[in-house]
């Protein structure tokens, strides 16, 4: 506001002071140019006008001109000055400039041009002859002399083939090339299309755009609407997939179905690792081995192809070989039950090794041929094998004694995508052979002293299953008897003075499995002596004195303990267990051992006549051996504090005695005294 305020009045300053002066700036708003701007076609005329409009102020000794590449017209104090060309191709002439100059000063209006060149020429093509739904391929627009450059883009558009001559734009393809280029240029664009079956009777269109700042000039090819063809619908292959067994014939055939389509100058043919028959312009054409025996042989094509173009259709081919054999067998010629074997399919000439797997199966005893599967072994190995093979497969099996009479079979089984080819074994019914249960020793143990003689026997009871080629024995270590294919051993010693012999083992052996029965051996030795003597020569009461027991020769040491007892002196031979002992020492002793035990005792009075016994204790498991000692009777002497105590009721009855008998004396001397008295004073 205040800028305004001074502004106008420095004007007015100046129209005051310098009022006969005119400047430029003053007439710039009276200075008109017309046209404002210039759309003119290359090589075309061109012209503009510019005036001062009249005023009220007197203005003079001007000039009014035109700036311009093509020419420079001016004049001097005349109201309007024309610019003018005959043909304008000057693509740079992008403004021109009209000013007025009055004095020093000047004030300029300025006309922008546009130049522009129409293309001779939009030519849509397609660069493919024929059309095949789902190939891709190009059309082209070709666009001759149009500019400038930089303003030029190509617009590309279709019509339904429902609704003829609706063209919607579908894509744009710009210059980057040319944004710098002022001039006119011949260019090429091109759209790639993948027609589909929907696009057949399309119709494409591409225009030459000139995006002229105030203006769009659009230059649009004559249409052109394709035909998309889709033979494979027309290309026919039977059957759509083979399945051949290796060596065998196989064909497949290929035709062309008549279509309204005219087709001429095509190829119809197959391409196998095998064969490759072709035709030309026939409408069918056969694949055809005699013997296929080329594994690699996994698809063929049919394929047929017109001109630049070509479109297939594929047969899978599937070729196997059902074994020459399979074969189950065992690994073991008997069955134990409780003992792993194996199961071993042994399977020729199958293939291909890729898709094979092995099945096994199982039909209960009771149950016979209903097989039930159980496992299925595969063949990582040969994901990659594309022949026939040679496979053996083993399953492990651990019966048990009610898998007696079980049927198993194995199967090849080849996993052919739409086909399974199972090849079964011949089932083989197993026996489990339980022989334990027969295998009887007697006796279940044995309790021997030792230097006696012993034995053992061992047998297989008969039974339903005929068992044959086995041998039968004893290992121990006195003596390892055995016999083959008899029905009992015999184990025997004369004189058993191995203390180790804790346990002998009768074996039964079929072949590579064997089973067992163990008998447990005891073996003991009574003591030489068992001796029981007093470490005292006398007993005093209250004296704490030992008992001595010796066992000589008795065994096994670990086995062994002393117990002591005792018979009250009222209760002659009535023994009581007092006390035992037991020698921690001796635990790991399996042989005979000389031991002393000890027994503290501190006899009272009353023990006076006792008897002691100790006795040798062997615990052999189902068994007590008790070896005792002859007794000893014990004769208790007083000890010292019973001499004391008598002697003090002796002295105390002698003390008593005396004072009794001291005063008896005294009275009766008194009673003398006073009857001699009385008889003196009568
Ligand atoms: C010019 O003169 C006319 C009549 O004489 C008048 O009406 C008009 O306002 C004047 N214009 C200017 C810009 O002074
Ligand atoms: C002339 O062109 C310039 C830029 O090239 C633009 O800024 C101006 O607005 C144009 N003038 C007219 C009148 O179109
Ligand atoms: C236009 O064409 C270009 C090149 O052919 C392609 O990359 C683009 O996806 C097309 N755009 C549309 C909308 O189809
Ligand atoms: C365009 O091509 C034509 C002939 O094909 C040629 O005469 C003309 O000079 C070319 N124009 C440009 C701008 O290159
Ligand atoms: C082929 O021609 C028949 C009759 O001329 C017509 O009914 C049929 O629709 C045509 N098929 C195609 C695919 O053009
Ligand atoms: C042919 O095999 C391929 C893979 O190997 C599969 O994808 C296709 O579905 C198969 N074709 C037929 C007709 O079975
Ligand atoms: C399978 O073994 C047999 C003989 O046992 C042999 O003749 C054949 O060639 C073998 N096959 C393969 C595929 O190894
Ligand atoms: C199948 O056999 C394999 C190998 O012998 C074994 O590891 C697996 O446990 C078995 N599967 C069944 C379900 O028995
Ligand atoms: C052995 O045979 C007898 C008669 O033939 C039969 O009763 C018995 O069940 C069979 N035992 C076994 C274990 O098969
Ligand atoms: C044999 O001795 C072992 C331990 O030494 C015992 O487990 C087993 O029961 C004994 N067998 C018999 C028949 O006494
Ligand atoms: C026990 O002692 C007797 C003689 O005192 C001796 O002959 C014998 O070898 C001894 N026995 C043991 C096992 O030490
Ligand atoms: C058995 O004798 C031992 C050693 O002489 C002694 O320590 C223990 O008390 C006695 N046990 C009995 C029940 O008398």
């Amino acid at each position: 506001m205040e800028v305004c305020v001074f502004s106008w009045l420095l004007t007015a300053l100046s129209v005051g002071l310098y009022g006969k002066y005119t400047y430029a700036e003053d007439w710039c708003d009276h200075l008109v140019v017309s046209p404002p701007f210039l759309l003119v076609e290359y090589g075309s005329p061109a012209e503009a006008n510019c005036s001062v409009t009249k005023t009220n102020q007197t203005l003079n000794n001007y000039q009014l001109g035109w700036e311009s590449k093509a020419s420079q017209p001016y004049t001097n104090n005349e109201s309007s000055v024309m610019w003018k060309v005959d043909s304008l191709t000057m693509w740079e002439e992008d403004q021109i400039i009209c000013y007025l100059t009055v004095r020093r000063t000047s004030c300029e209006n300025k006309v922008n041009v546009t130049i522009y060149k129409s293309p001779d020429s939009v030519t849509l093509s397609s660069m493919s002859d024929v059309w095949v739904s789902g190939d891709q391929t190009q059309l082209r627009c070709q666009i001759e002399n149009v500019g400038p450059g930089r303003k030029l883009s190509v617009r590309w558009s279709r019509a339904d083939p429902n609704q003829k001559n609706i063209f919607i734009q579908i894509n744009e393809t710009s210059f980057p090339d040319l944004v710098n280029k002022m001039e006119s240029v011949n260019v090429t664009a091109y759209l790639n299309v993948t027609p589909s079956r929907e696009d057949d009777g399309a119709q494409y269109q591409c225009a030459a755009l000139l995006n002229l700042d105030k203006n769009l000039k659009q230059i649009t090819s004559q249409p052109i609407t394709i035909t998309v063809h889709h033979w494979c619908d027309h290309l026919v292959v039977s059957p759509p997939f083979l399945l051949v067994e290796y060596g065998s014939p196989a064909e497949a055939n290929c035709s062309v179905t008549k279509t309204n389509q005219t087709l001429n100058n095509y190829q119809l043919g197959w391409e196998s690792k095998s064969s490759q028959p072709y035709t030309n312009n026939e409408s069918s054409v056969m694949w055809k081995v005699d013997s296929l025996t080329m594994w690699e042989e996994d698809q063929i094509i049919c394929y047929l192809t017109v001109r630049r173009t070509s479109c297939e259709n594929k047969v899978n081919v599937t070729i196997y070989k059902s074994p020459d054999s399979v074969t189950l067998s065992s690994m073991s010629d008997v069955w134990v039950s409780g003992d792993q074997t194996q199961l071993r399919c042994q399977i020729e000439n199958v293939g291909p090794g890729r898709k094979l797997s092995v099945r096994w199966s199982r039909a209960d005893p009771n149950q016979k041929n209903i097989f039930i599967q159980i496992n299925e072994t595969s063949f990582p190995d040969l994901v990659n094998k594309m022949e026939s093979v040679n496979v053996t497969a083993y399953l492990n099996v651990t019966p048990s004694r009610e898998d007696d009479g079980a049927q198993y079979q194995c199967a090849a089984l080849l996993n052919l995508d739409k086909n399974l080819k199972q090849i079964t074994s011949q089932p083989i019914t197993i026996t489990v052979h339980h022989w334990c249960d027969h295998l009887v020793v007697s006796p279940p143990f044995l309790l021997v002293e030792y230097g006696s003689p012993a034995e053992a026997n061992c047998s297989v009871t008969k039974t339903n299953q005929t068992l044959n080629n086995y041998q039968l024995g004893w290992e121990s270590k006195s003596s390892q008897p055995y016999t083959n294919n008899e029905s009992s051993v015999m184990w025997k010693v004369d004189s058993l003075t191995m203390w180790e012999e804790d346990q002998i083992i009768c074996y039964l052996t079929v072949r590579r499995t064997s089973c067992e029965n163990k008998v447990n051996v005891t073996i003991y030795k009574s003591p030489d002596s068992v001796t029981l003597s007093s470490m005292s020569d006398v007993w005093v009461s209250g004296d704490q004195t030992q008992l001595r027991c010796q066992i000589e020769n008795v065994g096994p040491g670990r086995k062994l303990s002393v117990r002591w007892s005792r018979a009250d002196p009222n209760q002659k031979n009535i023994f009581i267990q007092i006390n035992e002992t037991s020698f921690p020492d001796l635990v790991n002793k399996m042989e005979s051992v000389n031991v002393t035990a000890y027994l503290n005792v501190t006899p009272s009075r009353e023990d006076d006549g006792a008897q002691y016994q100790c006795a040798a204790l062997l615990n052999l498991d189902k068994n007590l051996k008790q070896i005792t000692s002859q007794p000893i009777t014990i004769t208790v002497h007083p000890g010292i504090k019973t001499h004391i105590t008598v002697l003090i009721i002796i002295i105390v009855l002698i003390i008593i005695i005396a004072a009794v008998s001291i005063s008896y004396t005294y009275y009766r001397c008194k009673g003398k005294k006073g009857q001699q008295e009385g008889l003196e004073s009568s």
